[in-house]
């Protein structure tokens, strides 16, 4: 969460150094019954940023954005650790 949450900013920092203005809208959270559908939820949504970085990584390089670009990599490293340590924890599910 922490992680994201610097995304968040970074990225609404960069929207207004671009004159833009950045929104506020949270994405729809899944509702779920068992801790279990949790944590695959949430797997599913560190795979989902995984893919939305990337793409948005490959448009900065596109803009000829460097600094963007490299940031926007290391968001695609930094969500694809939460992924793999999503897939650990459900591996060795119960604990
Ligand atoms: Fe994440």
């Amino acid at each position: 969460m922490a992680d994201e949450q610097l995304h968040a900013q970074f990225l609404a920092n960069k929207i207004v150094a671009l004159g833009g203005e950045p929104t506020t809208r949270p994405a729809p959270v899944k509702a779920v019954k068992t801790n279990r559908e949790m944590l695959e939820a949430v797997l599913e949504a560190e795979q989902q940023a995984v893919k939305n970085y990337t793409q948005r990584a490959r448009d900065a390089e596109e803009f000829k954005d460097k600094g963007l670009t490299v940031q926007l990599e290391d968001m695609v490293r930094q969500e694809s650790g939460h992924a793999e340590e999503t897939e650990r924890i459900l591996r060795d599910w119960p604990m």
